[in-house]
This record gives structure tokens, sequence and C-alpha cells, in this order.
């Protein structure tokens, strides 16, 4: 059985969707089969984070039952597969947990993992994909508005009774003005289970449309995500060190 995971977020822009692309490939890596399904249907973008061009078919084609599942996958270089969502004003609608659930069930079939890229906030787009999926993974960054937000959906998920899988901090950059991770831990009354640095190296593979882990898979941020992943599977993971880099370089 695949866990179905949302991840999700009370505020925009915290990196959802940088979350949901990276953990994809790095589940991958860990020999994971992975779906990265894009439920933002008012403002999918997962496509573009991993360079897929437009689709001729999408979700929005499966909710209306206009398409199959096998119609809407992109089986991604980096080894997962995609089912990217349309970007057109046109097909914007707000999908309903029971027949999101319904092509959640088809997708999932044989895969170990379907990441759900939610829409932000408590409005019903995202908490129909928190009430469809298992397991919630909150995101947010370590500053009190996005902590507040992060709150809100938390709660709505044990309304839900999906179980939450932890909170990933994102963009955290150590600086004097960042709430503590005890401080996130007690407020959120949950643990966190990945740490994601800000990055330039995010930044540019965003910009060249791909993972970070596989587009610099030895910075620092690549190595969280492959953190984060290992957290989730409770594996070890071994970042390279120093002198396997060096090696890295003559090899
Ligand atoms: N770890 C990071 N380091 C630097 N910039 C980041 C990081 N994560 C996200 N960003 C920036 O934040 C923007 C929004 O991220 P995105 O994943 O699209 O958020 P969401 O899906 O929650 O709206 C990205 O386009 C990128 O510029
Ligand atoms: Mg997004």
């Amino acid at each position: 059985m695949a866990r179905i995971i949302a991840v999700a977020s009370g505020k925009g822009g915290v990196g959802k969707t940088t979350v949901v692309a990276n953990l994809s490939a790095a589940l991958a890596r860990f020999n994971r089969s992975v779906i990265a399904v894009d439920a933002n249907l008012t403002a999918s973008n997962l496509g573009m984070h991993l360079g897929i061009p437009l689709y001729p078919k999408t979700l929005q084609d499966v909710l209306n039952r206009k398409a199959s599942v096998r119609d809407v996958v992109y089986y991604h270089e980096d080894g997962f597969r995609v089912i990217p969502a349309d970007v057109s004003l046109s097909k914007v609608m707000i999908p309903r947990a029971d027949r999101l659930l319904e092509s959640l069930y088809r997708i999932s079939e044989g895969a170990d993992f379907v990441l759900i890229d939610c829409a932000a906030g408590i409005g019903s787009e995202a908490l129909e994909a928190v009430r469809a999926a298992d397991e919630i993974l909150v995101v947010t960054n370590p500053e009190m508005p996005a902590l507040m937000d992060a709150l809100k959906v938390a709660r709505s998920a044990e309304m839900y009774e999906t179980r939450s899988a932890g909170v990933v901090l994102n963009r955290v950059n150590g600086g004097p003005h960042e709430v503590p991770e005890s401080e996130v831990e007690g407020f959120l009354e949950q643990h966190i289970i990945g740490r994601i640095p800000e990055s330039r190296h995010v930044k540019a593979s965003i910009a060249a449309r791909r993972p970070a882990v596989s587009a610099y898979p030895r910075s620092p941020a690549a190595e969280s995500f492959m953190k984060l992943a290992a957290e989730l599977i409770g594996e070890e993971y071994r970042p390279s060190g120093m002198l396997s880099r060096i090696f890295g370089w003559f090899g």
C-alpha cells in the first residue's frame, strides 16, 4: 500500500512545491516508487518546477472522468512519476475529497509514495486533499506568521484524522530572528522531520526546472532533502563527507 502524503502549509510560498519536487527525487534515489501529484488546481506549478511541458491531459481530466490515470502520468528523468495539473484559467477547479480519493487510489497502485502538492491555507481546495490523504507533511518557514498558519492546517488535519508525518522547516538560515526549533515543535506540537537551508542552489534549480537533488546533488540543500527522505522511510543517510568529495573529484 502506498503512503499518500499531503504536503501542505498554512501560508503560501513557504516551499511546498519545492519540497514535493525534491522529496520525490530523493525518495527515488532510495529506490522508492513515487508519484507526485499536483493538486493545487487554482495555482498549479509543480510541472513548472519539474520542466514538464504543457500536457494535453491532466489531473483535472481524471477528476472529471474524461481521462484515465495512465493517460496523465509523466515519467520524470529523475526516476519518479508526476501527475501534472492544467495551468489554464479555464481548468481551475476545486477537487472534492471523494473524487480525489477515488483518483488517488487508482494513482497509488503499485507505488510506495504518493506526494500531493496542496494549495496553501485551510480553504476547501487544500483541506479536501488533506482529507483524502493518509498523512500530512506540514511545510513552514521558521517565522511566526508562517507558524500561526501552519498550526491551523495541522489542527485541521487532526479533525480529518490525517496522521502527522512531521514538520519540514524550509529556508532555515540560522539568523537571529528565526524562531528556534524547540519553540517550533512546542508551538505546533509536532516533531520536525526535516530542515532545509535557505539555498541559492534551490533557487538556481527552480530556474533550471529541475530538483536541486539532481541538479546540485552535493549541495547542502540536496543533502537535507536526502535526509528528509531517509527519515520518512526510517533509513540512514550518510551525506558525502569532504574526503569522499575530494576522491569524487579525482575519481
Ligand atoms: N530552501 C529554499 N532556499 C531558497 N529559496 C527557496 C527555498 N525554498 C523555496 N524558495 C523560494 O520560494 C519560492 C516559493 O517556493 P514554492 O515551493 O513554489 O512555494 P509554495 O509551493 O509553498 O507556494 C521559490 O520559487 C523559491 O524562490
Ligand atoms: Mg506551490
